[in-house]
């Protein structure tokens, strides 16, 4: 054992050096100043009456231990790779000291499995659009016709139909769920009222997918959200080279829940995917904090140009609007994430695509590289017109992903792209 207690680091330390510390134990590895991937499917066990009461756990007839409490029985349950990154990742949601996470192979079944834990037939989740097309696909079509579970959409900007519906569906309500800054629109939701609001009038708790700002810029569990969503795929991987998800849940027993309920459906995530996650999670802030003054440079750039009508980018919302304030009160930065509409319609848009060299022509965020897309016709072609346009995008914008490249070069990119429409 090292010289402090490696599962709960003191108290006193800033999380940047939390983070450097948490989760692993050299010492339980020969003294390896990184660990090993523990890429096996089983784990021995001491004695037989030790892995009963794992089994009595694992089965539910004993009260489960939060997933990073567990020693391993089998990978798919958990693996050593596993609870060291979710020690890691909770030491940065801030509001909830006893907050955990639960890692999934992807952010789609993340969402998914939360909801198997929280809702059954019969019972309501609201859901905020626009929201990514992936999730829009889940909510109006899986969770509803294959669980039985009524699926709401609402507009969450929108305070008033946020009351209404919950107060409408109060007896059912099971799971608010949202996105801020919503995919693409940026549009944001005011995550402190909508909790209160749900909290309110119903026994129902918030779910906010969190993926777009990534725990450096935003904490909803600090704002009254119960649990914190996220796509690791984007800039907790922040290399585009593995897929995966996380519930960060401020109940530690719901987040075990949610884990057995990953367990027994089935989704398992790789150790190697694990540790490479551990190892992104090292340089996480100064990614994101880079991404992000790439993005400030590149949106200052959009808005001047002759062949750009309209740019998004929290830091230009109009100073007295609502959005303003909300991204005032709940972020810690604008991201990395920018929509631009070009003069001209989709023509136009896919001319600038098929012509930019640095940003690739690719779905996705968070990464080294930049990445561009048409959320209309390509993450969002799923989304009926009708929502498309009510979320304030249209089959001319421009989604962009801002990697760590140099702004001047992207810059340069976006110029000669936008010369050719
Ligand atoms: C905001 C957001 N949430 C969830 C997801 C789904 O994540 P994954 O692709 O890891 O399943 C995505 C994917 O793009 C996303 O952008």
């Amino acid at each position: 054992m090292g010289k402090h207690d490696w599962r709960t680091p003191p108290k006193k330390w800033n999380y940047k050096t939390r983070m450097a510390h948490v989760g692993y134990d050299p010492f339980l590895s020969m003294g390896a100043a990184r660990p090993p991937i523990f890429s096996c499917s089983t784990f021995v066990t001491e004695n037989a009456e030790k892995l009963e009461n794992m089994f009595r756990r694992a089965c539910g007839l004993d009260a489960p231990l939060a997933p990073d409490d567990e020693w391993p029985i089998y990978t798919r349950l958990s693996n050593p790779n596993f609870i060291m990154l979710c020690d890691r990742l909770q030491c940065l949601e801030q509001g909830a000291d006893d907050a955990r996470a639960v890692y999934f192979p992807s952010g789609l079944s993340a969402i998914f499995t939360t909801v198997l834990a929280v809702c059954n037939p019969g019972d309501t989740l609201i859901f905020g659009y626009p929201i990514y097309g992936g999730t829009d696909h889940q909510f109006r079509h899986l969770i509803p016709e294959k669980l039985g579970v009524n699926v709401v959409p609402v507009n969450a900007t929108d305070l008033n139909e946020v009351e209404e519906t919950i107060k409408k569906h109060a007896d059912t309500l099971k799971m608010f769920f949202i996105e801020t800054p919503a995919n693409p629109s940026l549009a944001m939701v005011d995550i402190q009222a909508v909790a209160d609001l749900t909290h309110s009038h119903s026994n129902g708790i918030l779910a906010v997918d969190n993926t777009f700002m990534s725990p450096i810029l935003q904490h909803p569990l600090k704002h009254g959200a119960d649990i914190v969503i996220y796509s690791g795929t984007k800039s907790i991987g922040g290399h585009s080279d593995l897929i995966a998800g996380f519930a960060v849940d401020k109940d530690p027993q719901r987040a075990a829940k949610i884990n057995s309920i990953r367990v027994s459906s089935g989704p398992t995530p790789s150790a190697y995917d694990a540790w490479l996650l551990f190892r992104s999670l090292d340089t996480l802030e100064v990614r994101v904090l880079r991404a992000q003054e790439n993005a400030q440079k590149v949106a200052n750039f959009l808005l001047k140009h002759p062949k750009v009508e309209k740019v998004v980018y929290p830091d230009f919302y109009d100073k007295n609007s609502a959005e303003w304030k909300i991204f005032q009160k709940q972020c810690e930065g604008p991201g990395a994430m920018i929509t631009f509409d070009p003069i001209g319609g989709k023509k136009e848009s896919y001319t600038i695509l098929d012509n930019l060299n640095i940003f690739g022509l690719a779905v996705s965020l968070g990464g080294v590289e930049s990445l561009a897309e048409n959320p209309w016709f390509h993450t969002h072609l799923d989304v009926s017109d009708e929502d498309k346009e009510k979320s304030n995008f249209g089959p001319q914008t421009v989604r962009l992903a801002i990697g760590l490249e140099d702004a001047d070069d992207m810059c340069d990119d976006l110029d000669q792209a936008l010369a050719k429409i």
